[in-house]
């Protein structure tokens, strides 16, 4: 009989064995999570999408927030673009949001207004993934299918001591596939949570798992192997493009000067402080900002800052620049003190919107 460090086991074998000490370990170490009080179809969708590049600490304020001020699908098919994006503020990753309402379009006008119960339909849904689905219908309906995200695969590969790159699709889709195959039928829900809070507790990231405290650890391969340090292997993200940029804070007796992004690409549909390309000296900002050199009656140079977003990154500076004659008509006048209720503002800017007193 072979014993659980061996390589004696096949993965199956090996996985399955996971089934009973994760269930156990996660019925009595679940962290009370506002999303799991009470887990409708619709509150695990909207908790599961925010919590994607997000931390759990991040996502408790907003989930709260959305809950009340978009209790169900039918509010959230009909909220208007602005609205929403001002819920998602911060959060960033805007698409997500945009996604969530064409998905609520898209329930009313296909399956009248109730989430659909099954993991082969939720996935036809706009930003809905097989992730994603695979945790609404389990979590929601206990339907026995795997919710396959990166805690997932870094614990699932660990066990197995797999150096399959992590990043790379067909490692997903056939940890995806073991996992469709060992996971228990019962309590399907806790089980994916299981190994995701596992991931996000114990089994932890770059050299700090906490193995004497991991209920697989008897049966995790790359424990028993001291591997833990190079699996998961992942391949080196793309590198980011770097773009300079000027911000400006426009100024006029007590209103900023803001503008609407196209509806297309970065930030798209978003309001943002003027900007331009490349990082300007102040004889330069009249003409970048639609300006005449007389209408500018101070300028203050602000601290540089930078924003990552997935592709680029962002190395800015900044200024405020006092106006003398009035707003021009391009920009949108914000009242300062409208300006953080009424306007969804990525975080990109927040470096600047705080110096707006
Ligand atoms: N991370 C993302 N979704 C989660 C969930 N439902 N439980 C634990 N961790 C998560």
């Amino acid at each position: 009989m072979p014993k659980e460090g061996d390589r004696g086991l096949s993965e199956r074998e090996r996985l399955g064995l996971a089934n009973k000490p994760l269930l156990a370990w996660y019925h009595g170490n679940a962290r009370e999570l506002p999303w799991r009080e009470n887990p409708q179809p619709y509150r695990v969708w909207i908790s599961e999408i925010m919590l994607q590049q997000t931390r759990i600490e991040a996502v408790k304020p907003y989930f709260d927030r959305f809950m009340r001020e978009i209790p169900g699908v039918a509010e959230l098919a009909e909220v208007e673009d602005d609205r929403l994006m001002k819920l998602w503020e911060g959060l960033g990753y805007y698409n997500r949001a945009r996604n969530l309402k064409k998905a609520a379009q898209q329930i009313v006008l296909d399956y009248r207004g109730e989430m659909p119960l099954c993991y082969r339909e939720l996935v036809k849904l706009p930003g809905v993934g097989s992730y994603t689905a695979g945790a609404i219908a389990s979590i929601a309906f206990g339907e026995a299918v795997p919710a396959v995200d990166g805690n997932v695969l870094r614990v699932v590969s660990r066990i197995l001591a797999s150096r399959e790159d992590i990043l790379k699709q067909p490692t997903r889709r056939r940890i995806e596939a073991l996992l469709a195959e060992t996971m228990p039928k019962q309590d399907a829900g806790s089980f994916n949570q299981g190994i995701m809070e596992l991931g996000e507790t114990i089994c932890l990231p770059k050299g700090k798992p906490r193995c004497e405290e991991c209920p697989l650890a008897k049966l995790c391969l790359a424990f028993h192997e001291e591997l833990t340090d190079v699996i998961p292997v992942k391949s080196p993200p793309p590198k980011r493009r770097c773009e300079k940029r000027t911000v400006c804070i426009l100024e006029y007796q007590g209103q900023i000067g803001l503008r609407k992004r196209k509806g297309t690409g970065l930030l798209a549909s978003l309001y943002e402080l003027p900007n331009a390309e490349g990082h300007l000296l102040p004889g330069q900002l009249a003409a970048a900002f639609g300006l005449a050199s007389e209408d500018i009656l101070a300028c203050e140079p602000l601290p540089t800052a930078k924003h990552i977003f997935s592709h680029v990154e962002w190395h800015m500076v900044g200024y405020r620049v006092c106006l003398a004659k009035g707003m021009p008509k391009e920009y949108i006048r914000a009242e300062k003190e409208e300006l953080k209720a009424t306007y969804p503002l990525p975080n990109a800017f927040a470096r600047y919107t705080k110096l707006i007193k």
